[in-house]
């Protein structure tokens, strides 16, 4: 970061106190376009999972704001990516309407439909109609296409069109370390949707933020314990888990026993904590094996059976039903799986929510050049048997309970309702929680200072 910039925002070390941000991020038409210029060209972000593409010429478009980017499998083990647009006349290479999600398929070579330039799948130029006429000008470097870098971590394919960019391993940081042990690599794709929503991609992301917004969005589940929540940055990225209120107690309890069973019986809670995530969270958020193994709690242990052993219990017979059916479970230490907490923000616009053999994760782009507009997208990985993977393809899905679950839906209800009521003239700014809601005033620190842009400051 230059010295030269004006905005700075508060240090990591300030996010313990209240601080505020403006509405520009969210509404600001000039904000957007300078995210246009100094976030999207220049930041790794993921573009696709690595099974999207198994075979040589196997290729998908990437598309964020301005920029669309073509990924393809050059060799068995070899991915490459180049800016989609042809270097003679700037046509896109392989058109990318508005409103589609991504174009896929399987490629020898590229022709340009304009003037049929092609170009291999290295990117290098293979054919140039009536090249004489340039007289000996044209070389590789003006007529290949342009590289983008490419990287894989965790099963994602992560894009930079930044040349000189940091590599990814770096641009992670703590988060591939503590993200590690689950393993994401091994997991494939359960669903995959897509939506288009009336709110800035922000908004649309921060909505899964934090477990702050649980007790009035999601009151059915407070029945099942406390989601007080603590947040923390690691550098660009941060991520929440469940807390205690007593400061002495906080960040010391395992996610998982967080919410084992508040009831009188924690048989019979775990059960159906497992049970309703399962159905209103769109199979997501736990697995068939989970709940079934919840299930049988009752019957496998007498009454009275304190919360940990229920826990403990639950989880080794889930951990063995899976491996009855091929499905292994990673080895995550309860330190590990504690301090990797609940869920991360991956920057700029990635949220995955772990779990031992799952993972909820969810996307927003901007859509079109309209603040007001994001594309939307959630997907759901698990980790299934050798040959028995679904392939799911992406799907537009409207936001309805039907498709997305109930859970889903109560946070898609927040999103449109916040970008109107930031455009109130009565809006002094935003007030985060300092302790719960670290990670939403993280990112903005990092998008602000990265755009020097005005970013949070000290209330
Ligand atoms: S613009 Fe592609 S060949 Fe002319
Ligand atoms: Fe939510």
């Amino acid at each position: 970061m230059s010295e030269m910039r004006m905005n700075k925002s508060v240090s990591v070390d300030e996010l313990e106190h209240a601080v505020t941000y403006g509405t520009d991020p969210f509404l600001s038409g000039d904000y957007h376009q300078t995210e246009k210029k100094r976030l999207w060209p220049q930041t790794w972000q993921v573009a696709e999972r690595v099974e999207d593409i198994p075979n040589v010429g196997d290729f998908f478009t990437y598309n964020v704001a301005d920029e669309s980017v073509i990924v393809i499998r050059t060799a068995a083990d070899v991915i490459k990516a180049f800016h989609n647009v042809c270097p003679h006349r700037g046509r896109q290479l392989i058109d990318v309407p508005p409103g589609v999600h991504s174009v896929r398929g399987n490629r020898l070579s590229f022709m340009c439909g304009f003037h049929g330039w092609t170009f291999d799948r290295e990117g290098a130029n293979t054919y140039i109609l009536d090249e004489q006429d340039w007289k000996g000008a044209l070389n590789p470097g003006c007529t290949s296409l342009s590289p983008v870098q490419v990287d894989t971590w965790g099963g994602w394919i992560f894009v930079n069109m930044n040349p000189n960019a940091e590599p990814l391993r770096e641009f992670l940081g703590e988060a591939a370390r503590l993200l590690a042990p689950f393993e994401f690599e091994k997991m494939r794709y359960k669903w995959r949707q897509w939506v288009i929503f009336d709110c800035n991609w922000k908004t649309g992301l921060e909505a899964f933020m934090e477990p702050y917004h649980v007790s009035a969005t999601h009151k059915q589940l407070l029945k099942y314990g406390q989601y007080y929540s603590y947040s923390k940055a690691y550098g660009l990225h941060s991520v929440s888990g469940f807390d205690e209120r007593d400061p002495e107690k906080r960040i010391k309890q395992s996610t998982t026993l967080a919410r084992a069973g508040k009831g009188a019986d924690a048989r019979l809670s775990t059960y159906e904590l497992q049970r309703e995530q399962y159905e209103t969270v769109n199979k997501s958020s736990t697995t068939e094996t989970l709940v079934n193994a919840a299930k049988r709690l009752v019957d496998e242990l007498p009454e009275g059976t304190p919360p940990d052993k229920v826990v403990a219990h639950w989880l080794a017979s889930a951990k063995a039903d899976d491996a009855a059916r091929g499905v292994n479970w990673p080895e995550i230490s309860p330190d590990e799986m504690s301090v990797a907490g609940l869920a991360w923000h991956v920057f700029p616009n990635l949220s995955i929510t772990q779990g031992v053999t799952f993972a909820l994760c969810y996307r927003t782009r901007p859509y079109g050049d309209d603040p007001n507009k994001c594309i939307f997208e959630a997907f759901a990985l698990e980790r299934f048997p050798e040959g028995k993977e679904p392939k799911p393809e992406w799907t537009y899905a409207e936001a309805v309970e039907e498709k997305w679950g109930r859970v889903l839906c109560q946070d898609f209800s927040n999103m449109a309702a916040v970008q109107r009521g930031m455009k109130s003239s009565g809006f002094r700014g935003t007030l985060p929680n300092p302790h719960q809601e670290r990670k939403v005033t993280n990112f903005h620190r990092n998008l602000a200072d990265l755009l020097d842009q005005p970013g949070p400051r000290r209330v």
